[in-house]
């Protein structure tokens, strides 16, 4: 006990002497003026395809290493250009993207393991068991040959029909039976436990017949413990936005899985800003929608010739549609709480907790790793020490693990005083580590600890980066209400 208190003490202290490392956290933030920075506030992702040769390219590589924080291969990890040859893997220009991602602290979507189009020559002439065969062999080496690198896999690209059926397309893939979407999910997953794995498509951007069979199989996959997590939304779009978007994304994600704006462009003219803008919101309100990819960085690098359908001009320069996005994100409310209250969380996913006064997240102050380091409120930035996850405690009750330290959140010493400190400490799953989450209005939640019954609160309603948080008796003030912002 002597010892816990005399480590308070010490905190006190190391807050004060670390004042300095605070001005330079805040001043290195760059929140609101890059669509990776603005993203990340969100619990987002921003992306761009990239093709590799264009790495050389200076002006290329300044705007994709200023404004993105994820990349995706547009044409490098293809059949055609991973397995050129049966049983011959090249891995040049992935490894390559992989390896400007990995220097420059950005994600990678991986895209894509199986698809009708873009096959090398011996796959199309092949069918049957052995194209079966050479297809779940070419998702099992790619994959593994990436493993641990990858953020989502596109495992299968297009496999749905255009037009009103909602069936599948047809294609060499499909005449070989219709279980070889699943097979390839599962052969993925074996492959690859860490990545998420995602089924993606174009023309499913609204509520209609072919976005309605791919809703259909990731509900059949849901239901028969086929591993997919997650629903890519190519958006290529023209001049209109289809009125339920965000309605489409929203019904897929209350299947259970994640959803992704994958290969975003759109039509110049005078609406290209303004659906840029309304594709962006509509990711922010749907709290399983994990970020944005555009198809490409400049106008010039798009496969869509003269559309001129990205962000960036020929020259180089932001263009209107960049700002909207921007603006989008930087205006954009926050989701919707996660889960809604009175359900059960998701003990595998990762949360932030924003708290409803300040609009700032609960965060473990300065980085720190250590039993006793102080709880504080922070302006978001999606790092890993805003990251929490539900452990449950049996109940209702659950502790909240930082995904930056391992610890969890803790009352003190076991203190039922107000004004008592949260910190964090090593899971010991004691009364004073357990929390309920108590319904408030709006869809906001009191974090209530079991051994006291109190309620974590940002400290005297402070707005400040750094403020304390504490336990203080549930009164239902803005400074204890909490969002649960769902982040992965
Ligand atoms: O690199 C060769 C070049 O050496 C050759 O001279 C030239 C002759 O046409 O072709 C070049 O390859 C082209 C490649 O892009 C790189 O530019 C291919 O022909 C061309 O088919 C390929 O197009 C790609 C297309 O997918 C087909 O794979 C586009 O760049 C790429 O943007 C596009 O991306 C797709 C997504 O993967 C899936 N969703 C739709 C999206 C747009 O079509």
């Amino acid at each position: 006990m002597t010892s816990k208190r005399t480590l308070l003490s010490a905190m006190a202290l190391a807050v004060a002497l670390t004042a300095g490392m605070t001005a330079t956290l805040d001043s290195t933030a760059s929140a609101g003026t890059t669509l990776k920075a603005s993203a990340a506030e969100k619990g987002r992702y921003f992306g761009a395809a990239v093709a590799t040769g264009k790495l050389s390219d200076s002006q290329y590589v300044g705007i994709l290493n200023r404004e993105f924080n994820s990349v995706v291969a547009e044409n490098e990890m293809k059949w055609d250009a991973t397995e050129p040859q049966q049983g011959r893997f090249s891995y040049t220009g992935g490894d390559r993207l992989v390896s400007h991602a990995r220097a420059n602290g950005m994600s990678v979507r991986g895209h894509a393991l199986l698809w009708h189009a873009q096959q090398p020559g011996w796959a199309q002439s092949l069918s049957g068991s052995a194209l079966r065969n050479a297809a779940i062999n070419h998702v099992t080496q790619v994959a593994s040959h990436f493993r641990g690198q990858i953020h989502s896999w596109d495992v299968v690209n297009e496999a749905f029909a255009d037009g009103g059926g909602g069936g599948r397309r047809d294609s060499n893939l499909q005449r070989t039976g219709n279980d070889w979407i699943e097979a390839a999910f599962r052969a993925a997953r074996a492959a690859d436990p860490g990545a998420k794995l995602c089924y993606n498509d174009y023309n499913t951007d609204g509520v209609n017949a072919k976005s309605t069979g791919v809703y259909n199989m990731v509900r059949d996959f849901k239901a028969r413990g086929v591993p997919i997590d997650c629903v890519g939304f190519q958006s290529h779009l023209g001049t209109s936005l289809p009125g339920d978007y965000q309605a489409n994304l929203q019904r897929f994600a209350d299947l259970g899985v994640d959803v992704q704006i994958t290969e975003l462009d759109v039509m110049k003219g005078a609406n290209q800003a303004n659906i840029y803008a309304a594709v962006t919101r509509s990711c922010l309100a749907v709290s399983r929608c994990n970020g944005i990819t555009v198809w490409g960085v400049r106008d010039s690098d798009s496969w869509r010739g003269t559309d001129d359908a990205l962000l960036f001009d020929r020259s180089g320069n932001k263009k209107p549609a960049y700002t909207a996005v921007l603006n989008a994100l930087n205006e954009g409310g926050n989701p919707p709480s996660t889960p809604p209250p009175g359900l059960p969380v998701d003990t595998s996913a990762w949360y932030l907790l924003v708290n409803r006064n300040s609009g700032k997240a609960l965060d473990v102050y300065n980085l720190a790793t250590n039993d006793g380091a102080r709880i504080s409120q922070w302006t978001r930035n999606g790092g890993a020490n805003q990251q929490w996850q539900f452990v449950d405690s049996g109940g209702g009750y659950y502790r909240l693990k930082s995904r930056h330290s391992g610890k969890v959140l803790d009352v003190y010493n076991f203190s039922t005083s107000d004004a008592a400190a949260i910190v964090q400490w090593s899971d010991g799953n004691g009364t004073n580590q357990q929390f309920r989450l108590a319904e408030s209005a709006g869809g906001y939640v009191r974090v209530i600890n079991r051994n006291s019954g109190k309620a974590v609160e940002v400290q005297g309603a402070s707005t400040s980066d750094g403020a304390n948080v504490v336990q203080y008796t549930d009164w239902g003030g803005n400074n204890q209400q909490w969002q649960l912002i769902r982040i992965g």
